[in-house]
């Protein structure tokens, strides 16, 4: 999988990246930043993803289109498709100049609008990625878990960078029995969910 990147994807990835990192040193605003996960939460998500049994691929949240790419490539290594969903006409209309430009648009289906009110369409997701506002964590988590297939993961990102904010939701993601959990410390910090 990370052994034979294409190229295309290679070049819009270190694009994104430049960025991202020229976003958070000039005083970009928040709204207009690419608030990207780093390159090592991108592999994480991807090898997790390629390990998830069969089943839908979602993420939720967008932004550019960089974690996205990340998942493509467990796409193509365990076959099926990512659908991620992102609320912003700007950031949706760069994330669709992204996957024409890595040439992913057969392995990535983008849709515009707010993912809380897809997720009940999608049954047996096997992997799903949450990386929106932090206040929609809880209500993702109650939306996603019921829809994860056995063995399905439900893996967000910021439980290290976020953790004030999300007391209420770490808490729920450890103590409910549908889903083993573990905080990873990679990146902003990741909680990984398995559904039982
Ligand atoms: C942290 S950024 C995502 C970064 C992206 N995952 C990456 O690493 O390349 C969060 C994005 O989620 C979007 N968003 C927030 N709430 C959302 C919702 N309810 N539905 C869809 N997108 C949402 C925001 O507009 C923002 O672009």
């Amino acid at each position: 999988m990370f052994h034979d990147i294409p190229k295309a994807v290679q070049d819009r990835m270190l694009y994104l990246e430049e960025i991202d990192t020229r976003d958070r040193q000039d005083g970009t605003t928040r709204i207009k930043r690419l608030r990207q996960i780093p390159p090592l939460t991108g592999q994480f998500i991807a090898l997790l993803a390629a390990s998830a049994p069969q089943g839908m691929m979602l993420e939720l949240g967008t932004s550019a289109g960089y974690s996205a790419l990340w998942l493509s490539l467990a796409c193509k290594a365990r076959g099926g498709k990512l659908v991620t969903f992102e609320l912003l006409p700007e950031k949706v209309e760069i994330a669709r100049e992204t996957f024409k430009k890595a040439k992913v648009e057969s392995l990535v289906e983008l849709i515009h609008g707010d993912a809380r009110g897809h997720i009940n369409d999608y049954e047996d997701i096997a992997f799903c990625f949450l990386d929106a506002e932090k206040e929609m964590y809880l209500e993702f988590f109650d939306l996603v878990v019921p829809n994860l297939a056995s063995g399905g993961l439900f893996v967000a990102d910021n439980t290290i960078s976020a953790r004030d904010d999300l007391g209420e939701f770490l808490e729920k993601a450890h103590s409910d029995e549908r889903v083993d959990t573990v905080d990873v410390p990679i990146g902003k910090g990741v909680l990984v969910c398995r559904k039982l």
